[in-house]
Parts: structure tokens; sequence; C-alpha cells
């Protein structure tokens, strides 16, 4: 899409304008109000209107430049982590991870704290992690009655909770302490609303209650540590691959460190796949056609077998097409941010030094140049015969891009295809809701409540377990 003239005030630094503000907004608050309202909607109008590149006005900000379509997502995600910074984007977060943990700390100890979750992410530890995806996954929908009405948001939220917790301080932890954790892991949750990133101290309930929660995990943690010194146990569990990490100058990271890592890659990847798994049941009974398409795949993937596998999670190709769709569609992260550090020239503009730059997956997922019929369900756009997000890197951010894209897309693709091949073998399911829409209330964007579905077992018994 070509690019529009400005008519914003060149800047010093550079011959060229900075991009064209949107109109409307209001004094002082700028576009906060829309922003808040209906962010994609605000954005789409800015790209319908001046195409990749255009300025909102925020406050707290010089500017806020929104960067959408293949190219200019490709120039953001290939921003370096010496010219912008994340650091402001999740301060709110600080009170939670705690002081010097991930985007708090310095970029160059970020680096390092980020090598341990690959460490954790390793692919034999993928296939634990797996295990433990299907035996959750087989333990709570083994609850299920006959036949029942779940919300589905409400259900992907509780489930990820005891396959993340699972996978983060292990089996007997999550067996033994799910209530308890799960309660602090919401009094944190919180904590997290827009008070939290102008003053995330004020002595207000939330932030007290959120406060005491992170105090009262990093004592369970503690105890769990001191526990495995004392028996000498190892599990295969992040807890274990932090205990056991060490910083180049040779520090191990301290029990609050520990604590920090361990709910950071909770909040990265709980809500975010409770939502998709959501999602991913409104969108499969509104197109029962690729129902019927996937329990064939089941069949062809597993045959008659008794055990389901690493592999065999590997094998569920059109699985995997279809919670790709579901991500473009609905991306739980509609827009990421960063401070630019140093200005730069992009598309006939400068964005100066000080703004803020945003890229919207949900946007850029929608653009009829890169993604045809961009508003149809039709995970086939993936196939080998489409093939519609390699046609330009960066055209497909669910999972953002560059070097801060998630570490998490492996293991959030195995837990989805987890939960949705025991689903598709042993249950019917069909929408109650007249409507299911975006709900733009909360910092990652899921179906608003209520989001009910009818569910039925299915006669045929097709649960496999998983090897002994
Ligand atoms: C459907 C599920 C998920 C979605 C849609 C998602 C999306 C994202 C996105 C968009 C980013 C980039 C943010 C930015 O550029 O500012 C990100 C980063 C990250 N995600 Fe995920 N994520 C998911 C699940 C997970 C899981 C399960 C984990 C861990 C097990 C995880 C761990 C991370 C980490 C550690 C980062 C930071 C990477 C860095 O800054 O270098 N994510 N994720």
């Amino acid at each position: 899409m070509a690019l529009a003239s400005s008519t914003a005030t060149p800047r010093t630094t550079s011959s060229l304008p900075t991009p064209p503000m949107l109109d409307g907004g209001l004094p002082f608050i700028g576009h906060a109000l829309d922003l808040r309202r209906n962010p994609v909607e605000l954005l789409q109008r800015g790209r319908d209107r001046y195409g990749d590149l255009f300025t909102l006005r925020l406050p707290g900000s010089p500017s806020t430049v929104v960067m959408t379509g293949p190219k200019a997502q490709q120039k953001f995600f290939r921003l370096r982590d010496s010219e912008m910074s994340m650091r402001e984007v999740y301060k709110l977060m600080i009170p939670i991870f705690g002081k010097g943990i991930a985007y708090d700390a310095e970029p160059e100890i970020m680096k390092e704290q980020l090598g341990f979750f690959h460490e954790a992410l390793r692919e034999s530890r993928l296939r634990t992690y797996a295990q433990g995806f299907v035996e959750e996954a087989e333990d709570f929908f083994g609850k299920w009655g006959d036949e029942g009405v779940v919300d589905l948001y409400e259900t992907g939220n509780e489930l990820t909770i005891y396959t993340s917790s699972r996978s983060l301080l292990g089996r007997s932890f999550r067996e033994s302490l799910s209530d308890e954790f799960a309660k602090l892991y919401y009094d944190m949750e919180g904590g997290l609303n827009l008070l939290a990133f102008f003053a995330p101290h004020l002595p207000i309930p939330a932030f007290r209650k959120r406060d005491r929660a992170r105090k009262r995990l990093g004592e369970l943690i503690s105890t769990i540590v001191a526990d495995r010194r004392a028996k000498g146990l190892k599990e295969e569990d992040f807890l274990q691959t932090v205990m056991e990490a060490t910083y180049s100058n040779g520090r191990s990271p301290t029990e609050d460190e520990m604590t920090g890592l361990l709910l950071a890659i909770m909040f990265a990847g709980h809500h975010t796949s409770g939502i998709t798994f959501a999602w991913t049941g409104i969108l499969l009974a509104q197109h029962p056609q690729w129902i019927e398409r996937l329990r064939a795949e089941q069949g062809r993937v597993l045959g008659d077998k008794s055990t389901l596998e690493l592999d065999d999670l590997r094998g569920m190709t059109e699985l995997e097409w279809v919670v790709k769709e579901t991500l473009r569609l609905y991306p739980p992260i509609i827009l990421v941010m960063r401070r630019m550090l140093e200005g730069f020239d992009f598309g006939g503009y400068h964005v100066p030094k000080d703004s803020m730059v945003m890229a919207s997956p949900a946007v850029g997922h929608r653009i009829p140049e890169v993604f045809t019929n961009p508003n149809r369900f039709e995970p086939d756009r993936f196939g080998p015969e489409r093939e519609e997000d390699r046609k330009h890197p960066m055209s497909w951010i669910s999972f953002g891009g560059g070097r801060h894209r998630c570490m998490g897309i492996v293991f959030a693709q195995l837990q989805l295809r987890a939960i949705w091949s025991h689903l598709l073998r042993n249950f019917d399911f069909e929408l109650i809701e007249p409507r299911y829409e975006p709900s733009y209330d909360r910092m990652l964007v899921g179906p608003r409540s209520p989001c009910r579905a009818r569910y039925r077992r299915r006669k045929t018994k097709t649960t496999v377990a998983v090897p002994g």
C-alpha cells in the first residue's frame, strides 16, 4: 500500500517528515480513549487512511508511530536492542517479576536470562512437557460428564494453569498445591491494571494482594528448591533449569530471581495459550467441515495406537494450520510496542528518538494483499498449495518476530494440539451465544464473556494413553 504524504512538521535530525498524525482524539488524552475502546478499529482506520506508517497521540509519549504491513513489520521486529527499549512497555510487570528480571534487567543480563528459557525448552524437555499436556488433558476432560455447558475462555485458562504449573514447577508441586498456586496467580494478575503503569505501589487492595501473593509464591518455591537440594532430586521442569543456571560471571540466580523468572515465563505463556484454546473451539464449531477434516487426520496419525507421543503431536499438520489460522484471526497479543532510543528513517518518514513504535498482529493479519479473504477462516492458506504466510517474512506475527520472537512457539503449539486432539476424539460440541467477539477489556484479548459451548461425549472411545 502506498504511503500517504505527511502533514507533520519535519525534524532537524532528518530531512524527512514524521509520519502523518491520525485525525480525531481528544485534548490532553489524544487517541487514548479510542485505543482503549477498540484498538483494532482505531489502528485499522489509521492504516486505511495513511498506509504503513502513521502517528497517534497518547499521553506520556511525544508520539506513537504505528507500523503495519509486512515491510514495516519487518523493520519493527528487526530493531536492535541498542536502538529501542522494551522496559517502559512492560514496566507494570516489575512488581510481579521483581527488579532486575527480564525487561527490567540490563539488555546483557536479560539475554542471559532468556538463554535459561532456551535451555528449559530444549527437545528432550519438550518430550516431558508433551507427556504432561496429554496427561493433564486426559485428567481434566475425564472429569467432564456425558454432556454439559462450559465457558471456553474459563476452561482454557483453568486447564493451562495446570499444564503451565506442571511444566514450571514439576508434577509433585502441581498435584499437591495446584489450588493455592491458582489463587496466588489470580491475585498477582489482579494487580495488572492501568494504575500499575503509573503508580504500581499505591496502597490499594489489589496491589497489596499482588505483593502478598508474590511473597507467598517465593516462599513456596524456596521450599521446593530446599527439598530438591536436600534430597538430591532432579526434575524435568523450568525450575530445575533455573536452579542449575549460572550467569556468565559465575553467579547463580537467587531464589527471588528464580521466582521472577518462573513468573515471567508463566505470564508469557498462560493466558495467551488459554485464549487460543477458546478461539480454536469457537472457530471449529463455526466450521464443522474442519472438525471432520481434523478427525480424519487424528485417525491417520494415531491409527489404532494406544499411546500418544511427541512425534504424533508433531504429525498433526492440519491441526497446526487450524491453530495458526485461529492465531491469525484472533491473536491474543493484538499489539506490541517499543520506545525508540534512536531515531530512524523508514518508508519516506523519520521516526524520532523517544517515540513509541507499535506493530499490530491483529491489523497486520487482515491485509488483503497478504492474506486472501482475510476475514475468512481458511486454514488451508498455510498448506503447501497456498503458503500465504511465506510470501512475506513477518506477515504472520502472532508470536512476534526477530530477536524477541516468542520462545514458547513450539511449547504453545504442542500444548494446544494435545488438548484439541483429546477433545476432537472424545467430544462433540456446539456454540450457545449468538455472537463471539473479542473483548478489549484486558491486556490480552480473548473472546468476550460469556463464551459458552455445549459438549457431548462421543460414543466411540478414542482416548489414547501416554507411554508409561
Ligand atoms: C498462543 C500462545 C502464545 C502467543 C500468542 C505468544 C505471543 C508472543 C509474542 C507476540 C511475543 C513477542 C512480544 C514482543 O515482541 O513484544 C512473545 C514473546 C515471548 N513469549 Fe510468547 N506467546 C505464546 C506462548 C508462549 C509460551 C507458552 C511461552 C513459554 C513457555 C512463551 C514465552 C515467551 C517469551 C519468553 C517471550 C519473550 C521473548 C523475548 O523477548 O526475547 N510464550 N510471545
